[in-house]
């Protein structure tokens, strides 16, 4: 009895591959003395093997529903890039910074609970999202070219493209646009209908992190402490105010000094928290490896920047990093890849939001 339904479930397996010689096949063995007399002898064996095949199948689909792919809408909206290219060039076109900060709200989206649009929600009454998390407050920018790109895609293709997608396909643009290095955007995210104040707040890492806590918290995320020199090769482009690094320009000795006294003329020792300067001050606008040149003289705007070469394990890599920006450029585009897959909500879960500060319905 037990061995006839592992039959039929194998045939329904079969099926799916329409294989019917093989249904046939099984047919015939089904009604065979040969059968009975295997069953008395490997029945437990056939069992096992049998359940270890069928959930290893099933883990298969799992990973195979859940996968992103860079076609994900050639047909489903054959438009959608098209039109985030132009919105995010037009973006740039009128302040060029606009590219760092799209670039870092797609980072900001992903480490918190992966790359869901999270990030993107508005706070109401009765809903907490991840605006006023200590990293993002008065700082990550952006949503109103979000919003434009959103309306552009809610009236060519209705319901199709999330803003989870918007992110990573304008975070890619916003590189290539000023200069940097290009990589396959994988789609097929839907959008979140939660977001995390708390996660928010304690996964995004901060500017005051030395060398082993920035390693665990992109190792908690999956990457090595080389994709995590990598990634933060970002800081090629943008700007950072004040009080992120105060205390670096007035308190700290592994800093040029030309460099730090250039910077306190904008960023007193008190007050003027919002003043910014250049993450990269020999070319600010440009993606290229000029931020890697800085940290081995010593020129890193945060504390953090510079505890990647600060004698410790990454001096080397950040070294190689600022002698050939072709192994950056390629090193950056994996990396990139791969935040981009962080947890990504595929199938039926989550949703595509209408419009990307709310959840749809509410
Ligand atoms: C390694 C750990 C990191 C730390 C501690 C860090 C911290 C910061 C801070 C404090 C700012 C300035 C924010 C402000 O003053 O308002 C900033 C800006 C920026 N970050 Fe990071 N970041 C890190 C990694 C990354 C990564 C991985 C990316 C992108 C993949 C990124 C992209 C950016 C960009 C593009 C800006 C400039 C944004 C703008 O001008 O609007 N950062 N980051």
């Amino acid at each position: 009895m037990r061995m006839e339904l592992l039959i039929t479930a194998l045939k329904s397996f079969v099926f799916i591959n329409s294989a019917s010689s093989l249904i046939s096949l099984l047919d015939r063995l089904s009604n065979s003395n040969i059968l009975i007399f295997s069953i008395s002898l490997d029945r437990m064996a056939f069992s096992i093997s049998f359940a270890t095949f069928f959930f290893a199948f099933l883990a298969l689909l799992a990973v195979v529903v859940a996968q992103l792919s860079p076609n994900y809408y050639s047909s489903l909206c054959p438009t959608a890039l098209s039109i985030i290219k132009g919105a995010v060039s037009n973006a740039i076109s009128q302040e060029r910074r606009m590219g760092a900060s799209l670039l870092r709200l797609h980072f900001h989206d992903c480490f918190v609970n992966g790359c869901d649009g999270s990030i993107l929600l508005d706070d109401t009454t009765g809903f907490t999202g991840e605006k006023t998390a200590f990293p993002n407050a008065n700082s990550v920018r952006g949503f109103d070219v979000i919003d434009t790109i959103k309306t552009q895609l809610e009236s060519k293709c209705p319901g199709i493209v999330s803003c989870a997608d918007i992110l990573a396909v304008a975070a890619h643009d916003s590189v290539v646009a000023l200069g940097g290095t290009t990589w396959s955007v994988q789609l097929g995210r839907r959008d979140s209908t939660t977001a995390s104040l708390s996660a928010a707040n304690s996964e995004l890492p901060s500017p005051f992190s030395d060398l082993s806590d920035l390693i665990s918290a992109f190792s908690n995320k999956g990457f090595t402490a080389k994709e995590m020199v990598a990634l933060s090769g970002s800081h090629t482009i943008g700007r950072a105010r004040c009080t992120t690094f105060r205390t670096r320009i007035y308190n700290e000795t592994n800093i040029d000094a030309a460099f730090a006294s250039s910077l306190r003329k904008n960023c007193p020792s008190a007050g003027g928290d919002d003043n910014l300067a250049s993450l990269d001050t020999v070319m600010g606008d440009v993606f290229d490896n000029d931020y890697f040149k800085n940290l081995v003289s010593q020129k890193g705007l945060l504390h953090s920047d510079q505890q990647l070469f600060n004698n410790g394990s990454m001096d080397s890599q950040v070294n190689a990093y600022s002698l050939n920006s072709a192994t950056f450029f390629a090193d950056f585009a994996k990396a990139m890849v791969m935040m981009g897959n962080l947890s990504p909500l595929t199938g039926s879960s989550g949703e595509v939001r209408t419009n990307c500060r709310n959840i749809n319905g509410s």
